[in-house]
């Protein structure tokens, strides 16, 4: 990893962020609902101002002028931490609304498989995949987990992201799912950014149950859900829809289980190939994830309702894929798109969400203005949280991110750097 963990610290001061050079408010537009068609390049750009952040909200953005003449900041300016911007962008901390932090190990050999021309179906048939990493989770202790988790927030949050969502799904087990959900509780308690969490025990069938994915379905529902829910640890159910792991008729029954257990749901649909999505608006998914593969009947249902298609092309990019998902299409469709990172092992170790930018500029020609939108506040749609965060806007949370560079659109631009050189994150101040 480029970046070591910082020691824990929370500390929230008031914060003055001075001469901003080009600030990327992603002010709330007249339109409701997340960003779509056109609006999703709306950034809301005002140059030359300031940002005073006061127990952990907004308060007011303005000229840098017009802040220093307020009476309030001039009596207090010993007790503020004031950052002086010079000249830079800064935009609202990335919403990173798809992860799978609760790992211990990297993948290599799968990644040396894949070099030399096997698929990720082919690695996951033969014993590879997901499965390889439930031994790892299982014989962690929770405290080792919460590290693991820890350590990438702080990445994260070096690279700008403020929001992340974490889902379990490395155990698939009850015990080793509650305790993944119980290591990211922990962590999300020592960082100081906002942590979203998922349980994904349906990630896919474990070897005990092949053959026999009912009883595991059983087990996800009656057991999982309901223990999750119970103990308040996950605010979503999420599903990995596909050949290879759920169908759909699975998938609803766990989708059921969620809503009688007061769970919201989203789930990883169309990465392998295309499921009919419309029987699963009735559950008001939060989001489609991956989409790689969708019907048209689909882009037009979906264009009507707020469930967000969530893209990761950070997973087609390191699995060496040639098609990524169609963006172009379900934007110009009017489908409300996010990125995420999709931070995993398997098939995405990325904690960067510039990077992921950045493809969705270059592989699926999408604007930069469009994918700043999709990673800011169509990420907090994607996690429910879009009245706190994904926008700079007085009474909305202090998660800014300050970038190294006088352009936006430079953050896609140097692909692969890390130009990202402050995030302030609920009101604390981190730097680079
Ligand atoms: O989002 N597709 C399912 N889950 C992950 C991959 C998990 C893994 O390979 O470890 C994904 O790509
Ligand atoms: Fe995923």
């Amino acid at each position: 990893m480029a970046y070591s963990r910082k020691p824990d610290q929370k500390i929230q001061v008031p914060v003055f962020l001075a001469n901003i050079g080009q600030l990327l408010t992603l002010q709330s537009l007249s339109s409701k609902g997340p960003r779509r068609g056109r609006d999703l390049k709306e950034l809301g750009i005002i140059e030359d101002v300031a940002v005073l952040c006061l127990g952990g909200k907004i308060v007011s953005v303005g000229t840098t002028k017009d802040a220093l003449r307020d009476p309030w900041l001039k009596k207090n300016r010993k007790k503020i931490a004031e950052i002086d911007c010079a000249g830079n962008v800064v935009l609202p901390g990335f919403v990173d609304s798809h992860t799978h932090p609760v790992f211990v190990s990297p993948r290599l050999v799968d990644f040396e498989k894949r070099t030399e021309g096997a698929s990720y179906e082919e690695i996951a048939a033969a014993g590879g995949g997901i499965r390889t990493s439930l031994e790892g989770v299982h014989t962690a202790g929770k405290r080792v987990l919460a590290e693991k988790v820890l350590t990438v927030l702080h990445d994260m949050a070096a690279h700008g992201t403020t929001t992340v969502e974490a889902k379990s799904g490395y155990g698939l087990t009850v015990e080793s799912e509650l305790k993944s959900l119980e290591a990211i509780r922990e962590a999300a308690s020592r960082w100081p950014g906002t942590v979203v969490s998922t349980l994904l025990g349906a990630h896919v069938v474990p070897k005990e149950f092949q053959g026999r994915s009912q009883k595991y379905v059983e087990l996800v529902c009656k057991e999982m859900v309901p223990q999750a829910a119970k103990r308040k640890l996950a605010q979503f159910v999420d599903v990995f829809c596909d050949k290879g792991a759920f169908t759909a008729e699975e998938t609803e029954r766990i989708f059921e289980a969620a809503r009688q257990y007061g769970l919201s749901v989203r789930a990883h649909m169309g990465q392998l190939s295309a499921t009919s999505l419309s029987p699963f608006l009735r559950f008001q998914p939060a989001s489609f994830d991956h989409m790689d593969h969708v019907n048209e009947d689909d882009i037009v249902q979906l264009a009507k309702h707020n469930t967000i298609a969530t893209l990761v092309p950070g997973a087609n990019y390191f699995l060496g894929l040639k098609d990524y998902p169609p963006a172009r299409k379900l934007i110009d469709a009017g489908v409300p798109v996010a990125l995420a990172t999709d931070y995993n092992p398997g098939t995405s170790p990325t904690m960067s969400m510039p990077m992921a930018i950045s493809l969705a500029c270059t592989q699926m020609k999408m604007s930069p203005a469009e994918a700043i939108a999709a990673a800011t506040i169509n990420g907090a749609w994607a996690l429910r949280l879009a009245d706190r965060k994904g926008s700079i806007e007085p009474g909305r949370d202090a998660d800014l991110a300050v970038f190294a560079v006088k352009d936006y659109r430079e953050i896609p631009y140097w692909f692969g750097a890390n130009l990202c050189s402050l995030t302030v994150l609920n009101g604390v101040v981190s730097r680079q």
